[in-house]
């Protein structure tokens, strides 16, 4: 059985996060085997370099390099090997975000950003300690890319509301509507440049949201019927 890597997407607020345990529930109820995991982190190394990116003030090229290198030991440890397996691949977030936060965000260059993402996830070998990063230059159909984007589309505004209260903030939850207006216009645009991309309304209630998801992947033949519930 051939690997599935399906990655969730959305601004921080978008509730995302909280279908990841009915999606490993509805994966393995297919007789799946699920890996879980999320970015930045996912390996004690990634996880280190989180901590740093959530909290510590840097500027843009910082944080990008920061986020790529945590993906690359993450890709390369983590999920490689996972789709090798045949494993589906539930990753919290992955480079959408980049392009999302970082460049639409923070209004970094996304050229940049294209040029790490070539490097990072087009390496040939990828999955074993001895691969070698692919040429900045390598064609973008080699890219290891998800199969499936669940793209949680929330109003910035409704997002913060959400968040208020709800716990600390860290480094960009305590960031402005405005920049969440950028990092979701950032998401919009990814999402019309590619197939793999499902909107969900998440303005929806849990309950509702988790139908949509349910029948996104029923309806690519990912499942093969609607079994799972909402946890
Ligand atoms: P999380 O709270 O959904 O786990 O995401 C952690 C934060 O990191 C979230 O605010 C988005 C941000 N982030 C980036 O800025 N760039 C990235 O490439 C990734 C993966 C996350």
């Amino acid at each position: 059985m051939s690997g599935l890597f399906l990655t969730l997407e959305g601004i921080d607020g978008a509730g995302k996060s909280s279908h990841i345990d009915a999606l490993a529930v509805l994966f393995k109820a297919q007789g799946r085997n699920v890996t879980r995991t999320r970015e930045p982190g996912g390996t004690p190394l990634a996880e280190t370099l989180r901590g740093l990116i959530l909290e510590q003030p840097m500027d843009a090229l910082t944080e990008s390099l920061l986020v790529f290198a945590a993906r690359r030991d993450h890709v390369l440890k983590v999920i490689e090997p996972a789709l090798a397996r045949g494993d589906v691949v539930l990753c919290d977030r992955f480079t959408d975000a980049t392009f999302a936060y970082q460049g639409a965000g923070r209004g970094f260059d996304m050229n940049v950003l294209s040029a790490l993402e070539r490097w990072v996830q087009g390496g040939r070998g990828i999955g074993t300690e001895s691969a070698e990063p692919a040429s900045p230059t390598a064609a973008s159909d080699s890219l290891l890319q998800p199969d499936i984007t669940l793209w949680f589309d929330l109003l910035p505004a409704i997002a913060a509301e959400r968040l208020a209260g709800a716990r600390v903030p860290d480094k960009f939850e305590s960031q402005p509507v405005e920049f969440f207006r950028r990092v979701a216009a950032g998401y919009a645009e990814r999402a019309a440049g590619a197939e793999r991309f499902v909107r969900i309304d998440a303005s929806q209630a849990r309950d509702q949201v988790w139908q949509q998801i349910e029948a996104a992947l029923f309806d690519r033949g990912l499942i093969a019927k609607g079994t799972g519930e909402s946890l």
